[in-house]
């Protein structure tokens, strides 16, 4: 075994604030002192920020991604017992949105080269009750949008895309997030761009939708104490609109950063045939760096490995959201979803984030050449 006494972290939170120190402290600083915490001005200036960068019409931040899809659901106007088709390969976020709400989630199948929605599952789950797709575009790789429309507008459906691991990703160079009826995404501190607690944003270039997501976001009041929709409380707080104020201007770089490591993992890689890479793709924000082995035991084994050695990876995503035991009351069984769950046997992320350093980047690469000859 190779002897390396290294602590390669999977993703390091402190990188961003340490490279911004400076502008950072400063922003926090004027809010502090300001005292508007709630709603202060660096959040409406955030949401004009990224409303450009996303070249849409209106941007509301909000408390959280879990809370951005609520709010876009929420907007929606569904029955109880409407039906709305997430893939089952993803967070548990849009799932837990839609069963929170009373509508019934429609799990659906991703393809295995992108780990995206499966347009054929799509196609194959309607029925005279769905009224929705949310559309992940997961590990920062777009979904095949101009299917997933087509399929959207020939049903009547809302199409909602989920951009939290995809923020300033492209299709057909639109922005992701403007392509549907409405984008949601998350600032967690793992995302492409970043607070430093919980933040999200809805965006829409609908404006009866926008208006209606802002009453909603704010306990569904159109002023004070005059409540027209039963909403949340989910704002975004001003210190943390003061942070990606900071933020927004250096995502592309962030972004292109991203992308350097992944050609670097790509490059040096591609001739293990053991292993499966990401699909290339010029617009991959590569939110993550995902590879896929034959089975489980190949894939747990190299893990086990590079935690010897130091590197901390993670396994997204360990049990699809159809099998997930909060779900059981869904009736879905072992088997309805077979990508998805071989999917979850198969993957390992890799350490992929601004300032992971050249030699940590070769390092990994070795290790994972040396355990893949030795397991031959
Ligand atoms: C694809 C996806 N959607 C939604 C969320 C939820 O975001 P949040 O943690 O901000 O609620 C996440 C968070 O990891 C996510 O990865």
């Amino acid at each position: 075994m190779l002897d390396f006494k290294l602590k390669i972290p999977f993703f390091e939170a402190k990188a961003a604030y340490h490279h911004r120190r400076e502008f950072i402290d400063e922003a926090i600083q004027k809010v502090l002192s300001n005292g508007n915490y709630i709603n202060g001005p660096e959040v409406s200036e955030f949401a004009s920020n990224l409303a450009t960068y996303l070249n849409v019409e209106q941007v509301i931040p909000c408390g959280n991604g879990t809370d951005a899809l609520c709010l876009a659901l929420m907007a929606l106007d569904l029955n109880p017992g409407d039906e709305v088709m997430i893939p089952s390969f993803n967070f548990i976020a849009a799932a837990e949105a839609v069963a929170l709400l009373g509508f019934k989630p429609v799990f659906v199948e991703v393809k295995e080269d992108s780990f995206n929605v499966d347009c054929a599952s799509l196609e194959k789950n309607m029925t005279k009750r769905t009224k929705a797709i949310i559309v992940v575009h997961l590990f920062g790789l777009s979904s095949q949008m101009e299917q997933v429309l087509a399929i959207a507008r020939r049903n009547n459906l809302f199409v909602i895309e989920d951009v939290a691991q995809s923020l300033g990703g492209s299709y057909n160079g639109q922005k992701l997030g403007t392509l549907g009826h409405i984008g949601c995404t998350s600032f967690f501190p793992t995302k492409n761009l970043a607070c430093f607690g919980d933040g999200g944003a809805v965006f829409t270039n609908d404006l009866g939708l926008a208006k209606k997501i802002k009453m909603l976001a704010n306990h569904g009041q159109q002023k004070k104490y005059d409540h027209v929709y039963i909403g949340l409380n989910s704002r975004l707080d001003t210190i943390q609109a003061a942070v990606l104020n900071v933020q927004l201007p250096w995502l592309d770089e962030l972004i292109e950063n991203r992308r350097k490591i992944a050609v670097y993992y790509l490059q040096n890689l591609k001739g293990i045939a053991s292993i499966s890479l990401p699909q290339v793709d010029d617009n991959h924000t590569y939110n993550q760096f995902c590879i896929l082995f034959k089975d489980k035991e190949m894939r747990d084994g190299l893990k086990k490995f590079l935690a010897e050695n130091g590197v901390d990876t993670m396994v997204y995503y360990p049990l699809p959201t159809h099998l997930q035991l909060a779900f059981a009351k869904s009736g879905y069984k072992l088997g309805d979803l077979p990508v998805s769950e071989r999917l979850c046997d198969q993957i390992l992320a890799l350490p992929i984030y601004p300032g992971l350093s050249t030699e940590n980047q070769s390092l990994i690469v070795s290790l994972i050449t040396s355990f893949t000859n030795e397991t031959k």
